[in-house]
């Protein structure tokens, strides 16, 4: 469906994952919605999802169980009241889920000693949760299956237009108001539609990184969008590597926590299995631990992987728990039951994001943010495995109530932002918006080679583990890298989604930089080899970014 340029809705969300898809499905069909998709609908992180889906519904969990867990895994940085609004909204969300759109869980067999919720819903275990709590589906296509639901639930709602293969390449701001998108379509042209509210849910920025498990399209378009448009973005230092990706024939497919949650083991190349000398949890440690105690293991040992083993376990019941890893393996010529999997870690999840307070509100009034896009404070600086799910679910089903009863108030834009607690803004200019010197005919480059050159240089200086100088160094390179897209004429860049998302990454990459150089500690996901400690000043400070064109 393509509106007239112009055309007005009342919500429009841009992003097709569960987030986006949890607003547009929750709001009432009266509504007024468009819903916008770069690729076709389905393509998200979400359809990627492996382990599942953390909720307190085991008979031996609770809501508290689920809450303390979030708490430590995210190191002194969650908002407390954040994760209490994820946890104990968790059961009725998931039972919207089942109930009304029709997701298939996993369910044990009649008989079965398989740990499961009195309503017989499977749940496995992953690292730092002190109960058996996340539902799956297809084993390991959990993610594949909500898609597959809220798709078809989707597709049902004729109220809801939607604009597949369709990028947003700017919000459009009257008087300090969000008031609609810039679009360009999938034959390059360009328009705008304008909302009532805009709704970003439009993932992470794994995409930044040489080594990631997300899809191409993981670009930080979201965290862009929304800077330029004038809202704070909030701990971006905090970025999440995954412990386990398969490294083998230049892929980068994850290999699930679940996979340790059932007993797998990590073993270096000497055949050691490592993680007990790390932690007292020893593979089920926090994935700041493992993803760390890995890298150890490799810069000692000069290699550029360890091994996961599941060589002690039956090998029938793993191929039937894991059927997508299983089929990976096979496709790269390993069983995944009796091989050593080769993994490393990679850029699997973004903590921080656009900043909102618990009702999903931007600083900048008609804008509001959900999932991954997102920073509530949920994940602290540290996710806790299969939260995410949770919270594009729960928060995505909370905007869309909020909305609606907003609708019903008709009190519009007065509805602002509630500052969140220990948020420091800083108030920062990108090298972008300054005059850019011409570098000439002789550094030409394409920006699918400027983008290769940003992923290979954030993942050398703004992975795992970062210093000062590094730091620095990335920071010019981001310079000259911005100073070259920039070259490309406006037009261009507004009418070619993959030159726009290059400037969205290197406009991210700036600010992820400039929020690692600015916590001078270690914390969570964020390891600086200069600042070794964790700093307990810092603990629930969190660094927001604005733009001097805004007032503060
Ligand atoms: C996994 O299955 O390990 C990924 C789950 C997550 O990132 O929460």
């Amino acid at each position: 469906t393509f509106s007239q340029p112009g055309q007005a809705f009342d919500v429009a969300i841009i992003g097709g994952g569960i987030a986006g898809l949890s607003v547009a499905l929750r709001l009432p069909a009266h509504m007024r919605i468009a819903l916008f998709t770069k690729g076709l609908l389905g393509e998200s992180n979400t359809r990627y999802a492996q382990g599942g889906l953390a909720v307190a519904m085991g008979a031996d969990d609770n809501p508290e169980l689920h809450y303390q867990d979030t708490m430590v895994a995210g190191a002194g940085l969650c908002d407390e009241e954040a994760v209490r609004i994820l946890v104990e909204h968790g059961p009725e969300a998931v039972q919207w889920l089942i109930d009304d759109m029709g997701v298939q869980f996993d369910r044990a067999q009649p008989g079965s000693d398989a740990h499961s919720t009195p309503d017989g819903l499977l749940l496995g275990r992953e690292a730092a949760h002190c109960r058996w709590r996340v539902l799956h589906a297809g084993g390991d296509a959990s993610g594949a299956e909500i898609e597959r639901a809220l798709m078809t639930a989707l597709r049902a709602r004729s109220s809801i237009a939607l604009y597949e293969e369709t990028f947003v390449s700017d919000l459009l701001v009257e008087d300090g108001v969000c008031v609609g998108v810039q679009a360009v379509d999938r034959n390059e042209v360009p328009f705008t539609i304008m909302a009532q509210s805009i709704v970003l849910a439009n993932g992470g920025a794994g995409g930044l990184w040489l080594h990631t498990s997300n899809p191409s399209g993981a670009t930080a378009d979201g965290i862009a969008l929304a800077w330029r448009a004038g809202a704070a973005v909030a701990d971006l230092e905090f970025m999440q590597f995954h412990p386990t990706v398969l490294m083998v024939n230049g892929t980068s497919h994850l290999i699930s926590e679940a996979v340790r949650g059932e007993g797998g083991y990590l073993r270096n190349h000497a055949g050691e299995r490592f993680m007990p000398r790390y932690s007292e949890q020893d593979e089920l440690a926090p994935r700041d631990v493992v993803a760390r105690a890995i890298l150890s293991e490799m810069l000692k040992e000069q290699t550029e992987c360890q091994y996961l083993d599941l060589r002690h376990l039956p090998a029938e019941k793993m191929h039937a728990r894991f059927p997508t890893i299983s089929a990976i393996c096979r496709q790269n010529g390993l069983d995944l039951a009796t091989d050593l999997l080769p993994v490393a870690p990679a850029a699997h999840y973004c903590m921080g994001g656009v900043l909102v307070d618990t009702e999903g509100r931007t600083t900048l009034p008609g804008l509001y943010a959900v999932g991954e896009v997102s920073c509530t404070g949920v994940h602290g600086a540290n996710r806790l495995a299969s939260n995410s799910l949770l919270e594009g679910l729960v928060y995505g089903i909370r905007v869309a109530d909020h909305l609606t009863a907003s609708a019903v108030l008709n009190d519009g834009h007065t509805n602002s932002y509630h500052a969140r607690k220990g948020v420091s803004t800083i108030i920062f200019d990108s090298a972008s918006d300054d005059e850019v010197p011409s570098s000439g005919n002789a550094n030409e480059r394409s920006p699918l080679e400027i983008r290769g050159e940003l992923r290979q240089m954030m993942w050398q200086y703004v992975s795992l583990r970062r210093e000062r100088e590094g730091l620095l160094t990335a920071r010019n390179q981001v310079k000259t890298l911005q100073a070259l897209v920039l070259e490309s004429g406006n037009e261009e860049r507004q009418l070619s989604p993959r030159i726009a998302e290059t400037i969205n990454m290197l406009q991210v990459a700036e600010l992820v930089i400039a929020a690692a150089l600015e916590r001078r500690e270690s914390r969570g996901s964020h390891w600086r080899s200069d600042y070794q400690t964790t700093d307990d000043l810092l603990a629930g400070r969190h660094y927001a970014f604005q733009h001097s064109r805004i007032d503060p």
